[in-house]
């Protein structure tokens, strides 16, 4: 029989381990240990959940997760039961079969995040630019072209600070963005994370204090996290982070860098404008704290005046620049040939992201807000604080076929439960429409389930 009595001794409302989690793993290992044989009826969700007392959209979750794997089976007007023998009463060896099975609890929401890379879904949660724009031919030529040219000498070791040819083209590149350095100033590293996490390695220790935006890049917070400095979020307002607060947290705390992504930021879009890029700069410049700027969307405009980086307007060398070529997709090629490209792309992106506002404004539930990006790759919507927060609706999202980023991991703090971020400029417009679509009865089917269950005074 089932029994929940047990699941509620063992349920850790304080833990990491969101409460679903928890109950597909009590739920399974009934399963498995054969105390609930295929075939049992599980109780209603709303039942259950008054039996734990804990939310109805945890059971949902968990139930929905469950047949996902293969451990539940639902029937329409019957209920929902342990699959793997229709005629109930058990089928000898009393465990249901999982296709796949996860071998480590997962504990965050990340990790909720990365499990959803089933095929047929939607993925709006990743951070990569659209495959479509990888100049393959281009790539191939190139590749082709050095080994012609250097043989195997191409594939041996190089000096730490990258390739000199390579320097010197990038420090043209940049000349062009309005960055004069030299090329002895370019550092070549294995994509821009590195370059941050480098930085952060360099000028901070242990216990340090890292100032960012918040919210802010995700792969940021977690090279905070694991060189063990601390990570103080800063809000944003519509022209990036507020001065104000962060001269204040300046003077109390005394941070050893400030990070941020003045266009485009990830993951909301905003563009810092010419004056506030200014008064950054002097405010750094008059507490002696170097900026790093993250300017990996930068030249991802379709919209809008291009404004000159961080590092451009730069007189008293405390800013460094990161950047790459991930998110552009081009090589070293000559600029000619680079211009183009990214000229094709942003027309693209601009197309994309029409739909993806059109898309928004028909399926995101009503009360639901977004912003207008002029760059980038991301919508960042807000759904409405009356339905379920991002991390509830999203195992429901998945079963539909669409995932996106959970707002709050963008966040030092524990803000932004209602937000989501939907990379719309990875997919085809048929493929966007479709996913907010489905994101959109999701939301729905789970919205029901959630007024009635706020509407129940036992749960
Ligand atoms: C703001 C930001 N910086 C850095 C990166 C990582 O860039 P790369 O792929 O060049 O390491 C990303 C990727 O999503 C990003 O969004």
């Amino acid at each position: 029989m089932f029994n929940p009595s047990k699941l509620a001794i063992s349920l850790d409302r304080e833990g990491e381990e969101p409460i679903y989690r928890q109950l597909i793993r009590y739920i399974r290992s009934q399963i498995e240990s054969g105390e609930l044989p295929a075939g049992t009826r599980l109780p209603a969700s709303r039942d259950l959940a008054k039996q734990l007392n804990i939310s109805r959209i945890s059971v949902v979750n968990a139930y929905a997760e469950l047949r996902a794997q293969g451990f539940l089976s639902a029937h329409a007007g019957r209920g929902t039961f342990i699959a793997g023998d229709s005629h109930g009463g058990g089928n000898g060896n009393g465990s249901a079969h999982a296709p796949e099975t996860p071998t480590t609890p997962d504990r965050s929401i990340r990790e909720m995040m990365r499990m959803t890379r089933k095929p047929g879904v939607i993925n709006f949660s990743q951070g990569s630019p659209p495959a479509d724009f990888y100049p393959v031919r281009h790539l191939r030529d190139a590749i082709n072209a050095v080994l012609d040219r250097d043989g195997t000498r191409a594939l041996g070791y190089e000096v730490a600070e990258g390739y000199a040819p390579l320097r010197a083209a990038v420090r043209d590149y940049i000349s062009a963005l309005g960055i004069r350095c030299s090329a002895d100033q370019v550092l070549i590293t294995g994509g821009t994370q590195q370059a941050l996490d480098l930085v952060v390695q360099a000028l901070l220790s242990e216990n340090d204090t890292l100032v960012t935006e918040n919210p802010t890049y995700l792969g940021m917070i977690d090279i905070a996290r694991t060189r063990r400095v601390q990570v103080h979020g800063i809000s944003l307002d519509e022209d990036g982070i507020r001065l104000d607060m962060l001269e204040n947290f300046i003077l109390d705390h005394h941070p050893k860098l400030i990070y941020v992504m003045p266009t485009f930021q990830n993951p909301t879009g905003t563009v810092m404008p010419l004056h506030r890029r200014r008064q950054l700069i002097n405010l750094a410049t008059e507490y002696k704290i170097p900026v790093l700027e993250d300017a990996v969307y930068h030249e991802l405009r379709f919209e809008g005046e291009p404004l000159p980086p961080l590092k451009a307007l730069d007189e008293e060398g405390i800013v460094i620049h990161a950047s790459g070529f991930t998110k552009m997709m081009h090589l070293m090629l000559e600029r000619g040939v680079m211009a183009q490209q990214l000229e094709r792309n942003n027309r693209e992106l601009a197309r994309r992201r029409d739909v993806a506002l059109a898309a928004a404004a028909r399926y995101l539930p009503p009360g639901s807000k977004w912003n207008l990006p002029q760059g980038g790759l991301y919508l960042w919507a807000q759904l409405p604080k009356s339905g379920p927060t991002a991390a509830e609706l999203y195992v429901s999202a998945v079963h539909a076929g669409v995932s996106y980023a959970i707002g709050s991991v963008f966040y030092t703090n524990s803000c932004g439960s209602h937000r989501i971020r939907l990379n719309y400029g990875a997919f085809k417009p048929a493929d966007i429409e479709e996913g907010f679509k489905r994101l959109g009865r999701a939301w729905r089917e789970l919205a029901c389930d959630y007024a009635e269950m706020e509407k129940s005074p036992l749960l």
